[in-house]
């Protein structure tokens, strides 16, 4: 195999609470390390940007150093360096940024600047380091529609190809996790309280209590998450006392309600672009249940159904960034002027 058609690429991302390097060549992933301080942020019950990027300062010299051993290649093997610039926390974006420069500096490689949920859009294609570096997607699986779920956004994206795509909906208000997260904060599941959520939900019965599905009547692909929100704070001070059954029930009534007003969007876009595979992405992807439903909706449809192959590719990680820089390296698409790249908070895809 031709070296250059397959770069060695290490890929940083630190635009929450996870400080990750990752190695990557082509698809395949030679480490993903992730250093995780939802530990130290749980005490808070949310992310503290302060101590995120004290954290990111303290954790990415060691993880760095723990990508290298573990794909076990020397710094002058990498190809180039993907740095994720947005969106995520200002400040702790300016971690990965800082560090990202410097290596590209010191090991004279060109810079690739990635926006995170364009890493998460490619997160289902990361295959193991004994694998192909070959992306495993014939175009007969194009067009494509993909859905982004993860704290901050809930986006569906249409891919004519593999590098050529747009964003088709996004929220209006809070993102799917967030919404999930905050329901899960008021039946006191801790934090991020999705997960947790998902665990009591296998106890309980979906059907206890019924929930509105929002924005069905706006024509466009859009969702919004903020009337479910108050709908169940609503439904949860009308208990007055919450059993454990009365958790198990809530929380499996609450979740398949924001399930079922993603795929009802999902469903939307499907009947007007009229894809051959659905692909999933964003840290809601790790939820079994979530992926269960989406399975048998594209069973039903025909579709083939692409998602993120273990937990570390589902949440913040790197490797996926360093997925998404393949495309980029092959466009040659390099940051020409380190001083112009900036950290963009807000960036959208
Ligand atoms: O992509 P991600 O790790 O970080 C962001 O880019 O935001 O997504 C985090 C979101 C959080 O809201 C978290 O609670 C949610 O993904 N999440 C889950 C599960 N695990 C993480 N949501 C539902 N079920 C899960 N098992
Ligand atoms: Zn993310």
């Amino acid at each position: 195999m031709h070296k250059k058609s397959y770069p060695i690429i290490l890929a940083i991302d630190t635009s929450c609470d996870e400080t990750s390097v990752a190695i990557t060549q082509g698809a395949k992933i030679l480490a993903n390390i992730i250093a995780s301080q939802v530990e130290i942020h749980r005490q808070f019950g949310g992310v503290m940007p302060l101590i995120a990027k004290l954290e990111h300062n303290k954790l990415i010299n060691p993880t760095y150093n723990l990508a290298i051993k573990t794909a076990k290649i020397m710094p002058e093997q990498i190809d180039a360096i993907a740095v994720t610039y947005g969106p995520g926390l200002a400040i702790a974006l300016e971690v990965g940024l800082i560090f990202a420069k410097n290596l590209a500096q010191e090991l004279n490689r060109p810079l690739i600047a990635i926006n995170h949920m364009e890493g998460h859009l490619y997160s289902p294609f990361g295959l193991n380091s004994k694998q192909s570096p070959k992306f495993d997607l014939p175009d007969s699986k194009f067009p494509a529609l993909a859905l982004l779920v993860s704290g901050g956004h809930s986006d569906l994206v249409y891919l004519e190809n593999l590098t050529s795509f747009q964003k088709i909906g996004q929220t209006i208000d809070d993102a799917a996790g967030e919404c999930l997260d905050k329901f899960a904060r008021l039946l006191d599941l801790g934090y991020p309280g999705a997960p947790v959520m998902e665990k009591m939900a296998q106890k309980g019965n979906k059907n206890r209590f019924s929930f509105p599905l929002p924005m069905t009547q706006s024509g466009n692909l859009n969702y919004s998450f903020s009337g479910l929100k108050t709908a169940g704070r609503h439904q949860i001070t009308t208990l007055l006392k919450l059993f454990k059954q009365d958790i198990y029930d809530l929380s499996a009534s609450f979740q398949n309600a924001v399930f079922t007003a993603l795929i009802y969007k999902l469903n939307k876009a499907v009947i007007k672009y009229q894809p051959k595979s659905i692909w999933l992405g964003g840290g809601v992807s790790a939820n079994k249940y979530f992926k269960l439903l989406l399975r048998q909706y594209c069973s039903k449809y025909n579709l083939n159904f692409y998602y993120p192959k273990s937990h570390k590719l589902s949440s913040d990680n790197a490797a996926m960034i360093g997925l998404a820089a393949y495309f980029h390296f092959q466009n040659q698409d390099f940051v020409s002027d380190f001083n112009l790249l900036q950290r963009v908070p807000r960036l959208s895809l």
